[in-house]
């Protein structure tokens, strides 16, 4: 798929609730207010992929956070069937290495062009950000989070994928020693200026992750946990209007 035009099409809410009913609940409350929906790991064991083509069918775009890391052939495959169902972004772990990275592009663009499918955006997992120095060296990674960030995010880009997840704090990092945009940074850790942080504790609100270089903003509890959801969005999206200024809106 093309990069985001406007800044609300860079506003992706994650649907991190326990059924359906609810993630299509809010999926018509938000739908035209936000760019795509997130279906992660919870949602898509309980619901499984009728969920991903239902929130399609309704002309919605969908992030499937499945975050694969295989052997390349079975990572592969994995995309190719996501790719299928209409998902437009789709994530494995870089750490997966050179072959796996290669294989699900090669795959990706097979499947494409012989059944003329839109093409997702491929994008990598550099290091989770529950991993710290000290729990990388446990898994026998010498380098800190941050080199590691950067080794990965290049392999990521040599390989031909279309960008990252990143956290807000790895944005400018990246953007300096990986690729400027179309390169794409996808970031969570998004509050809105004011907001609640909950248990996300390294975090950026908007306007500063969009000024900072992100491409597309995950936001969850701001938008999902909030009394009106849809008005919580327009804001969120309103800030992101505000830091790209007014002729991009
Ligand atoms: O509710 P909240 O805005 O914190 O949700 C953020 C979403 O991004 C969640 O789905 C969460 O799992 C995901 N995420 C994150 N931090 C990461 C990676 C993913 O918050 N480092």
């Amino acid at each position: 798929m093309q990069l985001p035009t406007t800044p609300r099409e860079r506003l992706v809410v994650a649907l991190d609730v326990e059924t359906g009913v609810e993630a299509l609940a809010l999926v018509d409350r938000l739908a035209g207010t936000v760019g795509m929906f997130k279906v992660g790991k919870q949602l898509f064991t309980a619901e499984g992929p009728s969920l991903v083509r239902e929130i399609v069918a309704r002309g919605e775009r969908v992030f499937l956070d499945l975050k694969y890391h295989d052997i390349p052939a079975t990572v592969a495959k994995a995309c190719v069937e996501a790719t299928r169902l209409g998902a437009s972004i789709v994530n494995v772990h870089a750490s997966g290495g050179r072959q796996m990275l290669t294989e699900c592009v090669r795959a990706v663009d097979e499947v494409c062009a012989a059944e003329h499918l839109e093409r997702p955006l491929l994008l990598a997992v550099t290091v989770l950000t529950s991993m710290d120095d000290a729990n990388l060296e446990e898994t026998g990674v010498s380098a800190t989070a941050a080199e590691q960030v950067i080794r990965l995010a290049r392999l990521a880009r040599d390989c031909g994928l279309d960008g990252v997840v990143a956290s807000p704090l790895e944005i400018g990092l990246i953007r300096q020693n990986v690729a400027s945009e179309p390169f794409a940074i996808l970031t969570p850790g998004i509050r809105p200026a004011g907001g609640e942080k909950g248990d996300q504790k390294r975090v950026m609100t908007p306007a500063e992750a969009v000024a900072a270089g992100a491409t597309y903003l995950v936001v969850g509890r701001p938008i999902t946990a909030a009394a009106d959801s849809k008005g919580a969005a327009e804001r969120i999206a309103g800030e992101m209007e505000a830091a790209f200024g007014p002729a991009s809106a």
